[in-house]
């Protein structure tokens, strides 16, 4: 399995502030996946389509992260790009994202993040920090193996072991 990260952040992108966030996913997935691609984009939408459809399209990546700019601040446009490039939406991902970290603090209600698929890709959208990246992430490792599965063809019945 191969999996990219994009940091969407405009401090991280003009270097005013380090990303510790996509260096974290990286991290996480590194023993569950390899890590083929991990770029820092500014918040704007046609960089995050134009990083998210080329790691979908030409890298072929089985997942794509991206970290930050799911909020409501005035630039925060990581939703709306990546609903503008997927075919189908994943709302079981960001719902069951947001249903863990509610208990770990009502601020997760703050985050817009969708996920869906685009080719054979499945993309994710993560809040902006390292500690709700950590904390998000969690929730969805241990479902990426099987999503990897269905989303090649490989597994057509989740229900039978294959002839
Ligand atoms: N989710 C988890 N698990 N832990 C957190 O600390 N922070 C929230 C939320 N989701 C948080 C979380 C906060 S404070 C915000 S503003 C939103 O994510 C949006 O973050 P973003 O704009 O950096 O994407």
């Amino acid at each position: 399995m191969r999996f990219a990260v994009l940091t969407v952040s405009d401090r991280c992108a003009a270097g005013i502030t380090e990303d510790k966030s996509g260096p974290v996913l990286c991290e996480m997935i590194k023993d569950l996946a390899e890590l083929t691609l991990y770029e820092v984009v500014p918040d704007e939408r046609e960089k995050i389509e134009e990083a998210l459809i080329r790691f979908a399209d030409a890298e072929k990546c089985d997942f794509v992260f991206t970290t930050g700019g799911t909020g409501f601040a005035p630039r925060d446009v990581t939703p709306e790009a990546t609903k503008n490039v997927i075919e189908k939406e994943v709302p079981g991902i960001p719902e069951a994202i947001r249903a863990e970290s509610l208990k770990i603090t009502p601020r997760a209600m703050l985050s817009r993040a969708v996920a869906g698929i685009r080719g054979k890709t499945l993309i994710v959208n993560l809040p902006g920090s390292p500690k709700a990246v950590r904390e998000s992430l969690a929730v969805v490792l241990p479902i990426l193996p099987h999503a990897a599965e269905t989303l090649s063809g490989k597994t057509l019945d989740c229900g039978r072991p294959k002839p």
